[in-house]
């Protein structure tokens, strides 16, 4: 199935109770259906609602601007969030909703097939890995799993609330830019055992790698 259609197909979704607690409407994800970078984020706030496009508000300016520091623009990403409708107040997604919503991100995941997945936060870090791992200890490190290698980042958010954390999350986009430069580099050496040795399933542990700490 398309993109689009996916997209289509959750127009006026019901599946969880976030259809009747006040959402405009389900923000699907934008950008680049082709990309090979996607980033995801949490979940719509209000402006996002309004206009139906993830990251639009102030995090999203913030975003834009990680993204072009380290040169990116949205038109060549993918972004999209873990649950696809506005909790109320802006509260945090429950689990039945992420539950009910991952589906549609791993679809979109696979249609996209993305290269790489930026997770923004905790939660879409944890949906992603399937595991409660703290995202400070694995941000800015790339996680091979079987189809796509995750890079952890900061949800840009954290850093509006706490001024402390804008500086970590620029020096994370920078180490984002080498890891995008690495990967494009040709292989001109032997590739060292540790790279060559077979990816792991999501199921099984996480393999750090780059600027894993
Ligand atoms: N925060 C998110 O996680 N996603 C958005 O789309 C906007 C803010």
């Amino acid at each position: 199935m398309p993109l689009q259609e996916l997209s289509a197909s959750l127009h006026n979704c019901q599946r969880c109770k976030l259809a009747k607690l006040g959402r405009t409407q389900v923000v699907f994800g934008t950008g680049n259906p082709t990309a090979s970078i996607m980033f995801v984020g949490e979940a719509p706030g209000s402006n996002e609602d309004q206009k139906g496009e993830p990251f639009v508000g102030a995090a999203g300016k913030l975003l834009d601007k990680l993204l072009e520091s380290a040169g990116l623009s949205r038109a060549q990403v993918y972004i999209a969030n873990v649950i696809k409708c506005r909790p109320p107040n802006n509260r945090d997604p429950e689990p039945d909703e992420v539950e009910t919503c991952k589906p549609f991100l791993l679809q979109q995941i696979e249609m996209i097939q993305p290269k790489l997945v930026c997770t923004l936060g905790n939660w879409a870090t944890q949906t992603i890995l399937g595991k409660k791992v703290p995202i400070t200890k694995v941000k800015a490190s790339a996680i091979k799993l079987e189809r796509f290698v995750v890079f952890p980042l900061l949800h840009p958010a954290a850093a509006l609330h706490q001024g402390n954390l804008l500086e970590t999350l620029h020096e994370d986009f920078k180490k984002l830019r080498a890891y995008l430069d690495r990967m494009d580099a040709p292989v001109t050496q032997a590739i060292p055992a540790a790279a060559a040795a077979p990816t792991p399933s999501p199921a099984t542990q996480p393999q750090l790698d780059l600027f894993g700490s």
